[in-house]
């Protein structure tokens, strides 16, 4: 599906989004110098809650969509659902159990989703290894999972299959054009996984502080710019105009 030679897959809140000028002196760039790249979102948010994001922001839309945490994988122009992922992730999932076994913890607020495809809490507690005190719980019921903190607040409990990262592996994988040069971008705990695959990637300049925890990496560049300034940034880093 993505013929393109260069992708672009970025997550949208505080990173793409967060300053309207640096957005479209991103895009400008993108146009002046025929880079034309692919564009894969990977955000938490749910779909809808994303399409108006996208509207709201008017920017470009993408080829592929992935939401929730990575769990879910959508299509242009319909949207319609990537359903070999959906039916890969879901396999081993089993919501009903992770929202009994936190049922009464004062300390997790449910947030509120049209779906279960993840279980996502707000935390609420002072207590500093509250989240490796979740995680030991999970395990000692043997639920397969995989436990994303961002933010200093939120807290996503995935099928273990799924993720940013392993959403943008496959889609890499199944759509993408084998030699494609592409440049991820993240700003908080749930883009991780993806910014340490192993491709080009950027932290941008206005991070949270717990990707300051990443190791360094000569794949992974630390933005001094904000937002989508720091994407344009690494993209000049990793893809200088003059080279293309
Ligand atoms: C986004 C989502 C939220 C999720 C968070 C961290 O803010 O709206 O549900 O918990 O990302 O992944
Ligand atoms: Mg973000």
């Amino acid at each position: 599906m993505i013929r393109k030679s260069y992708l672009l897959a970025t997550d949208l809140d505080n990173t793409l989004v967060g300053d309207p000028e640096a957005l479209k002196h991103l895009f400008t760039f993108y146009k002046e110098k025929e880079f034309d790249p692919g564009l894969i979102y990977v955000t938490g948010r749910h779909l809808n809650s994303a399409l108006s994001l996208i509207q709201q922001e008017k920017l470009p839309s993408p080829d592929i969509l992935i939401t929730d945490v990575g769990t879910a994988i959508y299509h242009a122009p319909d949207w319609s659902e990537d359903k070999t992922w959906a039916t890969w992730v879901n396999e081993t999932w089993l919501p009903e159990d992770v929202l009994s076994i936190f049922k009464n913890t004062p300390a997790l607020v449910r947030q509120k989703l049209p779906h279960q495809k993840r279980i996502s809490f707000t935390v609420r507690s002072r207590q500093s290894n509250i989240v490796q005190a979740i995680q030991a719980k999970l395990y000692a019921h043997n639920i397969p999972c995989h436990l994303v903190y961002s933010s200093g607040c939120d807290l996503d409990i995935l099928p273990e299959r799924s993720g940013k990262g392993k959403a943008v592996e496959y889609v890499l994988q199944k759509y993408a054009k084998n030699d494609v040069k592409i440049l991820l971008a993240g700003d908080s705990g749930n883009d991780a996984d993806m910014l340490t695959l192993g491709y080009p990637a950027v932290i941008v300049g206005n991070a949270q502080e717990e990707l300051s925890k990443l190791p360094s990496h000569t794949l992974l560049y630390r933005a001094v710019e904000y937002y989508a300034a720091g994407i344009k940034e690494a993209w000049d880093h990793f893809y200088p105009a003059a080279q293309q």
